[in-house]
């Protein structure tokens, strides 16, 4: 399943996707021929990924350690255990996978389950043995901060001088920089049907479920 779209193009194809989405009537959003040719058209990571490398969930919890704490006992922060053999048996079994199946470096599992999967800076499945990949994998395991948010490597330097200064900001700056624009379509690019589990019946209550992605900050420096 090759991801196509160029760095460029991702950006608009995402909001002009996420609008025919939303524009769709709720019978459609379950269609998975639909969902399929629009997911292919955006990647996770964010519209940047190509042009940024990421930098790790590590350097972001030096900063955000509230959200990072949160994120690292939910869901997304356990997303690559899922993949590992005796784990979420039950949903496994009830979608025709293998609970005794090591999926951890199965790249069509991976792709939903880590954070920039052969991307600049993202996960790379370690060679058996190799401690230095092994730690490096770690730090992108599950979805990491930057499958939502965007490849950090040019936001980390805005985030650093921001820190520092103290200064009001504009959020255009770090989107910029590669900040995601974070919109239902984001989201969409893993919950959708080319995951084994998705539920064609459940809602994705975007307005309701980004409140709970992660524990809030408070932005006081933003303008
Ligand atoms: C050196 C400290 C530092 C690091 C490292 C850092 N941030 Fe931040 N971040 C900040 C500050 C400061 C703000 C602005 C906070 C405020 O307005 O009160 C911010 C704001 C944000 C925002 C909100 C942007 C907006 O205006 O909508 C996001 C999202 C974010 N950071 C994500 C990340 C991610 C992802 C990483 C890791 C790649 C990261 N940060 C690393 C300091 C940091
Ligand atoms: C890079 C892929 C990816 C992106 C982007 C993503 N998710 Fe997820 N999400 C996952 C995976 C994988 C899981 C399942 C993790 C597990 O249990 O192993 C998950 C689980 C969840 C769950 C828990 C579901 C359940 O049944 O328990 C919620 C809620 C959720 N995501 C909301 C969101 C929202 C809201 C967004 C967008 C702001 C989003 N996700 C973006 C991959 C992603
Ligand atoms: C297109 C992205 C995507 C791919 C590819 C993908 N997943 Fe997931 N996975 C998700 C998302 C999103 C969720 C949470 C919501 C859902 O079930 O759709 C999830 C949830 C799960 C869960 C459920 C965890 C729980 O506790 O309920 C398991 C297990 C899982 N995935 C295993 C796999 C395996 C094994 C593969 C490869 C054969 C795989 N996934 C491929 C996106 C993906
Ligand atoms: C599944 C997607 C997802 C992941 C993973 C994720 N975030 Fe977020 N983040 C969001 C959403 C959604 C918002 C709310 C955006 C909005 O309100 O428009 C947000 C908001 C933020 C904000 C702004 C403050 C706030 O509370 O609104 C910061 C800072 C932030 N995230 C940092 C992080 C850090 C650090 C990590 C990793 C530890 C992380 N995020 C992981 C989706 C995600």
């Amino acid at each position: 399943m090759k991801l196509r779209l160029a760095a460029t193009l991702a950006g608009p194809a995402i909001t002009a996707l996420a609008v025919l989405w939303l524009a769709q009537p709720p019978a459609a959003l379950g269609n998975p021929a639909a969902a399929l040719a629009w997911a292919q058209d955006v990647v996770p990571g964010g519209p940047a990924a190509e042009k940024y490398e990421f930098v790790g969930t590590g350097k972001c919890r030096v900063c955000h350690l509230k959200i990072f704490k949160s994120w690292e006992s939910g869901k997304h922060g356990k997303a690559l255990d899922s993949l590992r053999p005796g784990q979420a048996t039950a949903a496994k079994a009830r979608h025709g996978l293998d609970p005794d199946r090591d999926y951890t470096r199965d790249k069509g599992c991976l792709e939903c389950h880590v954070t920039g999967l052969d991307r600049k800076g993202g996960y790379a499945v370690p060679k058996p043995g190799d401690k230095k990949a092994e730690k490096k994998a770690k730090e992108m395991a599950g979805v990491g901060c930057e499958s939502c948010h965007g490849a950090g490597s040019e936001t980390d330097k805005v985030f650093q001088e921001i820190h520092r200064t103290k200064r009001k900001y504009k959020v255009e700056e770090l989107y910029k920089a590669g900040l995601t624009r974070m919109e239902v379509g984001l989201c969409k690019t893993c919950h959708n049907p080319r995951s084994p589990t998705f539920d064609k019946e459940a809602k994705f209550d975007y307005e309701e479920l980004k409140k709970t992605v992660h524990a809030r900050e408070e932005l006081k420096q933003r303008e």
